[in-house]
């Protein structure tokens, strides 16, 4: 099928929210792994972080990959929210969900509540017009500095709580879409996006968390 009729078509959107999850779930546990160095010292992290500037390529391949990731992801998100609601002009007169639950139905407010995060994250901690004390390729004391102000790791423990839910509900459907879903299967699918929902936020939070109660300094 060539790709103007795949796109077009609703199947053909949800494959490109599944391909392009996966990429980006799998950026998303490159970048919590990364994040655990912290707790192996300001040396650590920020040989990390400068290793990765000596890997251009690597490093601009990742970032041009995971934009368009974004892009496709929340261009098809939208169409097929546009779409749902065209099927159903008038509104429910009373809500009685039959197949949902709170992560499902949370999965456009919680996008959009991530996208607005990941914006804010970008300009926080990797260009640092939204960090008042900011310095380049320190990504210790940048992180140290920020989650120290109670309201800042409050963001980002908030923005890890929608992650939590985005994750569990789009590692679901994700296997929904691409046709694995045999009820022999559905167990180990609940059981990896459980694991998945649970551990990959987990990991983020405790970043800022040691800073709060002053294990990070
Ligand atoms: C507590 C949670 C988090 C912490 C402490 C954290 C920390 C950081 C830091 C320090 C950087 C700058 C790295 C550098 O310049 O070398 C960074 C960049 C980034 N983070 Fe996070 N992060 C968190 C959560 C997330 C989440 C949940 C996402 C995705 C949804 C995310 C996506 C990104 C992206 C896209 C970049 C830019 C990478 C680049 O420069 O190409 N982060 N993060």
């Amino acid at each position: 099928m060539p790709f103007g009729r795949f796109w077009s078509s609703t199947i053909g959107k949800k494959v490109v929210m599944a391909v392009t999850g996966i990429v980006l779930v799998g950026y998303i546990l490159a970048h919590v792994t990364a994040n655990l160095l912290i707790f192996a010292g300001a040396a650590a992290i920020d040989a990390y972080a400068a290793k990765l500037r000596t890997l251009p390529l690597l490093l601009w391949g990742v970032r041009v990959v995971l934009l368009l990731s974004v892009v496709l992801h929340v261009v098809a998100a939208a169409q097929l929210a546009v779409r749902a609601r065209a099927a159903r002009p008038t509104s429910y007169r009373r809500f009685e969900p039959q197949a949902s639950n709170a992560t499902s139905r949370t999965m456009r407010w919680g996008g959009v509540a991530l996208l607005l995060f990941l914006i804010y994250h970008i300009l926080h901690f990797t260009t640092g017009q939204a960090h008042p004390a900011f310095v380049h390729l320190a990504p210790y004391h940048n992180v140290t500095t920020a989650f120290r102000v109670w309201w800042v790791a409050a963001i980002y423990i908030a923005a890890m709580v929608a992650l939590a839910m985005h994750l569990y509900h789009g590692t679901w459907s994700m296997f929904q879409t691409l046709g694995i879903a045999h009820a022999r299967v559905n167990v180990a699918r609940r059981r990896l996006a459980t694991i998945i929902a649970v551990l990959v936020p987990l990991g983020f939070v405790s970043v800022p968390i040691a800073v709060l109660v002053g294990l990070l300094r």
